[in-house]
């Protein structure tokens, strides 16, 4: 990991847009979003963490929570640049977002993953065994109904 240590953001500053757009191409999801609906997503976002490499002053990683702050918070879009995967970055994202104060007495916190991904979440305290639940979507987004690339 770079020394001086990343930078901890709990927004996207309208100059780092540019960065979180590049960083959102790297992913199947979300490569297709563009300025104004990130701009847009990020507003309506009550909880974001982006990890910034001040050696190269770059966005190296992100993730966000939509929450009412008391029952549910849904973890979205954790990405981090692919040249530092493997780095702990994830892990700290997701602690970031965890110990946000919008999100320390949520009931429920939830995501939906790639089954590759399961170990990830379950060693941040995530459990697979939901009970009787399914995940039911309505979406225009065709990428969401098919079998990720
Ligand atoms: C998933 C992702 C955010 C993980 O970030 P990362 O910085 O590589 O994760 P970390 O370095 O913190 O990984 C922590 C542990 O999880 C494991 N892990 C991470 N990504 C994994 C993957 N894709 N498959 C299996 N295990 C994985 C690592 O092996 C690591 O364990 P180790 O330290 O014992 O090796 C990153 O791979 C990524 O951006 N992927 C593409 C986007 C994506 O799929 N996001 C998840 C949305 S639900």
């Amino acid at each position: 990991l770079p020394d001086p240590p990343l930078i901890v953001l709990d927004r996207v500053p309208e100059r780092r847009r540019p960065e979180l757009l590049a960083l959102f191409a790297n992913t199947w999801w979300t490569a297709r979003r563009d300025d104004a609906a990130v701009a847009r997503m990020l507003k309506g976002s009550g909880v974001v963490v982006a990890l910034v490499d001040p050696t190269v002053d770059r966005m190296v990683g992100f993730a966000r929570a939509i929450t009412d702050k008391t029952f549910l918070a849904i973890i979205l879009d954790v990405v981090v640049v692919p040249a530092y995967r493997g780095r702990g970055l994830g892990i700290r994202l997701i602690e970031e977002l965890l110990s946000s104060p919008d999100l320390a007495s949520v009931d429920s916190i939830e995501l939906v993953c790639q089954p590759e991904l399961v170990p990830f979440y379950r060693n941040l305290g995530f459990t697979d065994a939901v009970g009787r639940s399914l995940l039911m979507r309505r979406t225009n987004n065709p990428l969401l109904t098919q079998s990720s690339p």
